[in-house]
């Protein structure tokens, strides 16, 4: 019990490193939005190019997320986490020193398909290196990262506002949090719940040693093989009708957390404060930087209440929550009066906080916690493809959306499907809060209801 201090640091080390791939998730999803701007100084663009430039990156991640759930499963969570960082250089090193259309788009094509891999393996890693009391905490610092990177772009984008070329810059700035990656992974072990897998115990129970600081690891690898033993290696499992349930669950998750509309405003917060009546560009930007604030602000109060309030009723109170701000952001667009503007903006900082205390954090953490173990990389590959797939049709259609039936309706429609949010989840979303993985494991081979698997084994019996 007196060891418990250290090895909470030195697991908090690991699992900093490892969420520098959420840094550049965010970092390189929320640049392009201003480089795009310079980029257009540079060469001849068409619409269609544009677009393609922006989702990119988007197409890269559903790809790396379908490529790299078999081969973490396969080659390791460490290694696999080896060749993203190699994967951002490259793709940040083309990008920012390309000198055609046809490059920037290759490497940001990589940065994409390293952004995939790693938005899962980095939050499977750390959950599975994580006890499971500061599991919720931990791999929220990966989403944690993700706003950080977000923020960072915001600012980088402010500050460059009025450099002409600065878009080199903007790119190439990535390559700091990238390298730093390349060179902590070098460092970090292997995931002990991956090892134990491939039958490497001695080394897994070393580094378990290291990570608790303490010499009698015996109690967690027991555990460990016990939910190994359970069924070995069935790779047709993942349809079975025991591992059916939560690979549905995980889908739905990763479709709720973009259908709900989060990147409209986290890609086009100029634009809507624009439309809202904020005319000067300068003040929509500054106001992007806020928004990039309280996304911060609230995921670092996520990671506080996860592991003491549990999951569920963050979850549930930060849908309503959005769902109401979106109510607002809707009935502020049908009002054209002075106060429009402030309301929405209102609006939008409340959604934004409601969703990072919420969906932003939880998705990234159920789905690597919901999963068994021999299934568990290409599982989660499935769950965060979908996400991917999500965040490439809502952010491609917003602007067609809004031009269609304009900024009331399309909120309106982001809300509705909050409300569907909502049901889903209080119907069908386990609080994974105080269990081990295992006992997690267990209850989903021993068929509970979804609402239920997150519940203290009882007996092998029930
Ligand atoms: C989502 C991203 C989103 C970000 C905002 C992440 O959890 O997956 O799509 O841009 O949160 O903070």
């Amino acid at each position: 019990m007196e060891d418990t201090a250290k090895p909470r640091y030195l697991v908090y080390i690991v699992s900093a490193i490892a969420a520098l791939s959420g840094l550049l998730f965010g970092f390189d999803t929320g640049i392009i939005s201003g480089a795009l701007l310079f980029i257009e100084k540079d060469f001849i663009l068409s619409t269609e190019l544009k677009e393609l430039i922006v989702s990119s990156v988007l197409l890269g991640a559903m790809f790396g997320s379908l490529l790299g759930g078999h081969l973490t499963d396969r080659f390791g969570r460490r290694r696999l986490m080896l060749v993203i960082a190699g994967l951002f250089v490259f793709g940040t090193i083309i990008a920012s020193m390309a000198n055609q259309v046809s490059l920037i788009l290759l490497g940001r094509l990589f940065i994409g398909v390293a952004i995939g891999i790693g938005s899962y393996t980095a939050p499977l890693y750390i959950a599975e290196i994580s006890p499971f009391e500061l599991r919720g905490a931990l791999v929220s610092l990966n989403q944690f990262a993700i706003t950080v990177g977000i923020l960072c772009s915001y600012l980088i984008n402010f500050t460059f506002a009025n450099h002409s070329g600065s878009w080199r810059i903007m790119f190439g700035i990535g390559l700091i949090p990238a390298l730093m990656l390349s060179i902590g992974m070098f460092f970090l072990p292997e995931s002990p719940r991956w090892l134990i897998r491939q039958g490497a115990i001695d080394r897994a129970k070393k580094i378990l040693q290291t990570l608790r600081n303490k010499p009698d690891v015996s109690e967690e690898v027991n555990y460990i093989q016990q939910s190994l033993q359970v069924k070995k290696a069935s790779f047709k499992e993942i349809f079975s009708p025991t591992i059916r349930p939560v690979l549905f669950l995980g889908a739905i998750l990763g479709f709720i957390q973009q259908a709900t509309g989060i990147n409209t405003i986290i890609y086009y917060a100029p634009t809507i404060f624009q439309m809202a009546g904020f005319q000067n560009i300068a003040g929509s930007i500054l106001a992007t930087v806020g928004i990039g604030i309280v996304n911060v602000l609230a995921t670092v109060f996520a990671i506080f209440y996860l592991d003491k309030l549990g999951r569920r009723p963050l979850l549930l109170i930060g849908l309503l929550g959005m769902f109401f701000s979106l109510l607002g952001l809707s009935l502020a667009f049908t009002l054209h009066t002075d106060i429009t503007r402030w309301i929405a903006m209102f609006c939008t900082f409340t959604y934004i906080i409601s969703f990072a205390f919420s969906l932003g954090a939880i998705l990234w953490l159920m789905i690597a916690e919901i999963f068994p173990l021999e299934i568990r990389g290409f599982a989660m590959g499935l769950a965060v493809f979908n996400c991917w797939l999500w965040n490439f049709i809502v952010s491609s259609t917003f602007l067609t959306l809004l031009n269609s039936v304009g900024p009331s309706q399309s909120f309106l429609i982001y809300a509705a499907m909050c409300v569907f949010s909502f049901v889903f989840c209080y119907y069908k979303t386990p609080e994974t809060n105080g269990v081990t993985l295992e006992q997690i494991e267990q209850n989903i081979r021993n068929r509970m209801p979804l609402r239920a698997i997150g519940q203290p084994v009882m007996s092998e019996t029930e």
